[in-house]
């Protein structure tokens, strides 16, 4: 009678518990998705290669010939992501940032590429990258000038959406420098996924709209997935560990606000991947890669792919972590709980599997362990009745079986990551 009256207490507790977690499902899931930007693009987030934060506004090709902004660059990078295995694991787009045009429109008002350095223009450009099997992305900004002082679009959307395909551009970063008002900002953006749509070429859409809302007022994110398959919410990335933490602060604060709006077709967009550069130790750079997967964010590498080293290229062509990036679910993650400077990230995937990361903020001393029930993972359902649980950072190893009661043991480097995939078992 004793035994029986304490299995049911302990089935009411359950209940309760996947209740409760059930509650915090709708609220943090969200209802499904709002429409996207209907040109079937981006289905799952954008992966490729962009040149700013590694190589930013270098226009100096004389004395720095192999890292200036040219042809050059971008005509050895697809080179390399064709033959380097990049391609092959995802990495489709090769795209150019800010600083490649001339300083002044031609004389019927298109845009051109500075001569000196692009001396094939975009076109020709363009021919060579969809020659390797890539795609080709290209920057401009809805405002006056771009954010280092290039013609800005403003005025001129149709041409340059015309410019564009006319090159055989596939996806268009559009910058918001110089734009006078909240107004122009909006109608700009919108005038330019409308021209872009018009032109009859698919042109991914990668927005910076929501950034250059916030000082002013709250964005309507369900406006911005209409017209946009990717937008920046936050600040540029650096390559620092402080600017990684910042970009992760930024996301949980704004968690409840940008997570249910992400999915196929339109994502949060937490800026390029600097893994392989300077800044990121190790365990950092394998924080970021976890981190971006879990976010479902574009995967926009800005690094020297010609000089980078075998650990650097190994986590970014990780298929186990890329898988979960890519997961056609196109559900974002969020942080589920955060406790004695640890953090602890989730993300549901198809098949009823879920990803988890656990992150170690404390900067000081060496690895900690971090113990968690498996009942609190996956909204109660990730391991209920039971799962199989892998490793997949910082090395991939099979953790094996675990029951709905067990408990799940992990250590974890300072400012570093464990990323798990946990797997239904029955
Ligand atoms: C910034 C943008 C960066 C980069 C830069 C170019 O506003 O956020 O990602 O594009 O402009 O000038």
């Amino acid at each position: 009678m004793m035994t029986a009256t304490v299995k049911l207490v302990s089935r009411v507790r359950r209940l309760g518990c996947v209740l409760a977690f059930c509650f915090l499902a709708l609220f943090l899931w969200g209802l499904p998705g709002a429409r996207a930007l209907d040109n079937g693009l981006a289905m799952t987030p954008t992966m490729g290669w962009l040149h700013w934060e590694r190589f930013m506004c270098n226009v100096n090709c004389q004395e720095e010939p192999d890292s200036c902004v040219s042809e050059k660059l971008f005509l050895q990078i697809a080179e390399i992501m064709a033959s380097d295995g990049w391609k092959d694991v995802g990495y489709e787009y090769l795209c150019i940032d800010d600083c490649w045009m001339a300083p002044e429109r031609d004389s019927e008002g298109r845009l051109q590429a500075d001569p000196k350095r692009f001396p094939g223009g975009i076109r020709r450009l363009a021919n060579y990258v969809h020659s390797k099997g890539l795609k080709l992305g290209i920057y401009a900004d809805v405002g006056n000038k771009t954010c280092a002082g290039f013609p800005g679009s403003f005025g001129y959307y149709d041409i340059d959406a015309k410019t564009f395909a006319d090159w055989g551009v596939d996806l268009l970063k559009f910058d918001g420098c110089y734009c006078d008002s909240i107004k122009h900002l909006a109608d700009g953006y919108k005038h330019m996924s409308l021209a872009l749509n018009r032109t009859g070429r698919s042109i991914v859409y990668s927005c910076e709209w929501p950034l250059y809302m916030w000082p002013i007022f709250k964005p309507n994110y369900t406006e911005i997935r209409e017209y946009c398959n990717h937008w920046r919410n936050f600040a540029d990335v650096y390559d620092s560990w402080q600017s990684i933490r910042s970009i992760l602060d930024w996301t949980t604060s704004n968690q409840e606000r940008i997570v249910p709006v992400a999915g196929p077709g339109g994502w949060n967009d937490p800026d390029m991947l600097v893994i392989g550069n300077f800044g990121l130790s190790r365990d950092q750079q394998i924080t970021q890669m976890a981190l971006w997967a879990i976010m479902a964010a574009p995967l926009l590498m800005s690094n020297d792919l010609r000089h980078i080293c075998p650990e650097a290229k190994a986590l970014l062509q990780d298929k186990d972590v890329i898988a979960i990036n890519q997961d056609p679910l196109g559900k974002q993650g969020y942080r589920l709980r955060k406790e004695d400077n640890f953090e602890v990230w989730e993300r549901p995937l198809s098949n009823l599997a879920w990803a988890v990361a656990m992150v170690n903020l404390q900067e000081i001393g060496g690895p900690r362990s971090y113990t968690i029930s498996v009942t609190s993972l996956g909204q109660g359902l990730a391991c209920n009745p039971d799962c199989v649980i892998t490793q997949l950072l910082p090395v991939k190893r099979k953790l094996g079986f675990y029951e709905w009661t067990s408990s799940l043991k992990t250590q974890v480097n300072p400012t570093g990551t464990v990323l798990l995939r946990l797997e239904r078992a029955s």
